[in-house]
């Protein structure tokens, strides 16, 4: 555990190997996020990119332990080091993100410029700092805790993988926190971070390596809450079933709001 710490805390990022408890979990769970990837209304809500991308927020309808048909509790290595961490949260309904081949096509309304930071640069970003979408000024509004994802079915390499940047948490949180350093804690989710989130954007694209994460069923990635991420195009020629790739995500918020995401004390 004290190698994974110090890894997560340099690199931003930890894949966890296959493991059975996890395997066990999704003989339950993997049935109900392909369910509702198929679900009608599901589909209605968060089918986007042209049919390539189902965005699937709050389609998975577990408890807050992870529990969903019948699987009891999510259990895993992740969840161990987690509550190591003691960052232990209470699960909100997981996100079932699936992606087909020919993403990413345009989302709906989005402009030639946002397309084309899809396709070059894996639209990375971020989690919880949605631009306005009239002024495109960006807060924080959704301060996670950190992101666990856990792939569903099994993924070829150049099927949509996630993109991470190690180290980019460091340059994300650094500069945040010298724009919010003097803000009182109930203002911070008004700041304007717009400015210095792309400053910082760019310096870790010219700094920080740009590395594919490919997993399969019974693996698991933590991601730092400050890391930069995002979803590369799927390379033409790669395979798919009709599932696609799917993975869950869960990124339940802190519950000390804005002030204790950018506290650089907690990991
Ligand atoms: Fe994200």
């Amino acid at each position: 555990m004290v190698n994974l710490r110090e890894e997560y805390a340099r690199t931003g990022f930890i894949k966890f190997p296959r493991d059975e408890r996890l395997l066990t979990w999704l003989k339950h769970a993997g049935p109900a996020a392909l369910a509702a990837s198929r679900d009608e209304a599901e589909r209605e809500a968060w089918l986007d990119c042209e049919g390539t991308w189902f965005i699937g927020v709050d389609a998975l309808k577990n408890d807050e332990l992870g529990a969903i048909n019948g699987s009891g509790p999510l259990t895993c290595d992740a969840m161990d080091f987690l509550a190591d961490l003691n960052q232990t949260r209470p699960l909100h309904k997981g996100q079932v993100s699936v992606v087909w081949p020919g993403y990413p096509r345009p989302r709906k309304g989005e402009s030639e410029a946002a397309l084309g930071y899809r396709r070059n640069r894996d639209a990375a970003h971020l989690d919880g700092l949605r631009p306005d979408p009239e002024t495109r000024a960006r807060r924080i509004e959704e301060p996670h805790a950190w992101v666990l994802g856990i792939p569903v079915n099994d993924a070829p390499e150049g099927a949509s993988p996630l993109v991470i940047w190690p180290g980019s948490h460091v340059i994300m949180r650094d500069a945040l926190l010298r724009l919010l350093a003097d803000v009182a804690p109930e203002d911070m989710d008004k700041i304007d971070v717009t400015a210095i989130y792309q400053a910082a954007r760019k310096q870790v694209f010219e700094t920080c390596e740009r590395v594919e994460i490919t997993a399969q069923p019974g693996e698991a990635y933590l991601m730092h809450r400050h890391m930069l991420h995002g979803v590369a195009p799927w390379r033409d020629g790669v395979e798919s079933g009709p599932d696609g790739r799917a993975i869950i995500y869960f990124r339940p918020e802190c519950a000390g709001g804005v002030a204790e995401w950018i506290d650089p004390r907690h990991v």
